[in-house]
């Protein structure tokens, strides 16, 4: 990294460190499959609707109880969370590995969040047994009922807890978009179809996960400062080719933010540089990374904002991690810092997977 690039995170660093201790955030859930007026099946809590609500409110939480209590326990907070999801609120839960403690039993790719190249995770951030998360239309709700589950569930005690929102949210052409705080669109890259949401997002039998967790859904979060005050200082012409994208979608090529952008006509980079946001992160246009983001954006102070990035997939390797890797390098690394998240594992609907684990 050059000497601007590192100076540029040891601030994000110095003011991570003891700012963001008590906050927290995540979850994943399966809310179970409920039934509209309409009779429709209306999708799981974590992918439900083009858009995810506005405002999220997400709590990691550690069990405090004897070992053999913890299928109870789990299923108290599977009772209460589900009990709050519905109408204008979407709540799910999702399992960390610690809680989990029989491998066999555990999600295949199911593990403690590694530390990536420039990670400089604080553990009072970092991880959990169990993310709860409640989406809504305003913060006060998401809050209402964040504090409704946490006074019926003495038995977990709160490691972090978090708040984001997503600006601007808003459908187009199906897929949910909103605003992040370097003011660039996001969700283009994801699928407009339901289907297809759903596909990249859901294990599916015979790929070797155990029988309980199919239907279920990897969960990725990672809390990522963003060097907002170096950002805006730039050119948007320099923003845009760091990202790839113009600020409202299109790509530098001049094709529209829904269509796909042909990097093979642009090999070297003269257009969009090669090590661009967009490009490292879906290099193929044609086979985009099997995975869902729904990400939202948290500001606890003009020097402690980001992103609460989050995203759904049904293989962790070929869904974040690929991504991930390929990232490693990007030009926008400079003014980004990652402080926590973590690995967790939403459950599939129902509450057959509380008995398959009890
Ligand atoms: C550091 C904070 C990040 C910012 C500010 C950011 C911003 C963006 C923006 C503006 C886009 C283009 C619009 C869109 O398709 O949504 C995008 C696309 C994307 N980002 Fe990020 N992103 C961040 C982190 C990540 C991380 C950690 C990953 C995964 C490891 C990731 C994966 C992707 C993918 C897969 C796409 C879609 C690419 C495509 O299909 O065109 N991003 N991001």
């Amino acid at each position: 990294m050059d000497s601007h690039g590192y100076s540029r995170r040891r601030i994000l660093y110095a003011s991570a460190v003891g700012a963001v201790g008590a906050g927290g955030l995540a979850t994943v859930s399966a809310a179970a499959l409920r039934s509209t007026s309409s009779g429709q099946k209306e999708a799981p809590a974590h992918l439900r609707g083009a858009a995810p609500l506005p405002f999220i409110h997400a709590i990691s939480l550690d069990l405090t109880a004897a070992e053999d209590r913890r299928i109870g326990q789990l299923r108290a907070a599977h009772r209460v969370v589900g009990a709050l999801d519905g109408g204008k609120i979407a709540a799910w839960m999702a399992l960390g590995e610690s809680v989990l403690p029989e491998p066999a039993s555990r999600p295949r790719h199911l593990r403690p969040m590694p530390a990536f190249p420039g990670d400089v995770l604080d553990p009072a951030l970092s991880h959990g047994d169990l993310l709860i998360q409640f989406t809504a239309a305003s913060s006060d709700a998401a809050h209402v009922a964040a504090d409704q589950a946490l006074r019926t569930l003495p038995r977990w005690r709160v490691r972090w807890r978090l708040d984001g929102r997503r600006p601007e949210n808003r459908t187009e052409d199906g897929r949910g978009l909103a605003r992040n705080p370097f003011h660039f669109t996001e969700g283009y890259g994801n699928p407009a179809s339901p289907a297809e949401v759903t596909e990249r997002a859901t294990v599916r039998a015979g790929r070797g996960e155990p029988a309980w967790a199919v239907g279920g859904s990897y969960q990725v979060v990672r809390i990522i400062r963003l060097a907002t005050g170096f950002w805006d200082r730039d050119t948007l012409h320099e923003q845009e080719r760091i990202i790839g994208r113009h600020t409202d979608g299109r790509w530098l090529d001049g094709t529209p933010a829904d269509e796909r952008a042909v990097f093979a006509a642009d090999p070297d980079g003269k257009i969009t540089p090669l090590d661009a946001h967009v490009r490292r992160a879906a290099p193929d246009r044609r086979h985009p990374p099997p995975l869902v983001r729904r990400g939202y954006n948290y500001h606890r102070g003009t020097d402690d904002q980001g992103l609460i990035f989050c995203c759904f997939q049904r293989d962790m390797e070929k869904g974040f991690e690929a991504v991930q890797h390929r990232l490693q390098g990007e030009a926008m690394a400079k003014y980004t810092l990652t402080v926590g998240g973590g690995y967790f594992f939403v459950p599939p609907p129902g509450d057959g997977w509380l008995d398959a684990l009890a």
